[in-house]
């Protein structure tokens, strides 16, 4: 396992479109350790493939009740809103407010190939949706309602 560098703001590489994985091999297997340990260490409750510079469908989340490795993931249900302050690690020092669905359910393949659902609601709805929008290319300043000044003790990336 090694920790990648965080691509910043401002690198089109965090603009594109990222491609679905075709076959899960060893290096998409290493990408998803990787991109755990680089999540951890940055204190992140997500981070999204674009982001150590692989235009890959692929995203890991923990939000405190363990890790989920994404690949290819696909929101098929929403339902309700909400409105939550949000960072990234790939805008350090910048956070806003975004609206959100309240619960989402999400489909993927796990590390295994399998075909899996995974349901979240508040922090994890929001953590999924963000993550997915950077498979799309999309940084969630783009969608903030209102900027926000955090102190250190409050802040949680994404
Ligand atoms: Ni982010």
């Amino acid at each position: 396992m090694a920790i990648r560098n965080i691509v910043k703001k401002g690198d089109e590489i965090l603009n594109k479109r990222c491609k679905e994985v075709k076959e899960i091999n060893r290096k998409i297997l290493e990408l998803l350790d990787d991109m755990a340990e680089t999540m951890y260490e940055g204190n992140g409750v997500g981070l999204a493939a674009p982001q150590v510079g692989i235009l890959k469908r692929i995203a890991v989340i923990d939000v405190g009740d363990g890790l989920i490795e994404l690949i290819n993931p696909v929101i098929t249900e929403t339902e309700g809103e909400q409105i939550e302050t949000e960072g990234c690690l790939s805008i350090p020092g910048v956070y806003g407010k975004v609206k959100r669905p309240q619960r989402v359910v999400v489909e993927y393949l796990n590390r295994a190939g399998e075909k899996v659902r995974t349901e979240g609601t508040g922090l994890k709805a929001v953590c999924i949706c963000h993550e997915l929008d950077h498979l799309d290319g999309v940084l969630f300043d783009e969608k903030v309602i209102e900027f926000v000044e955090l102190d250190n003790d409050e802040k949680e990336n994404e």
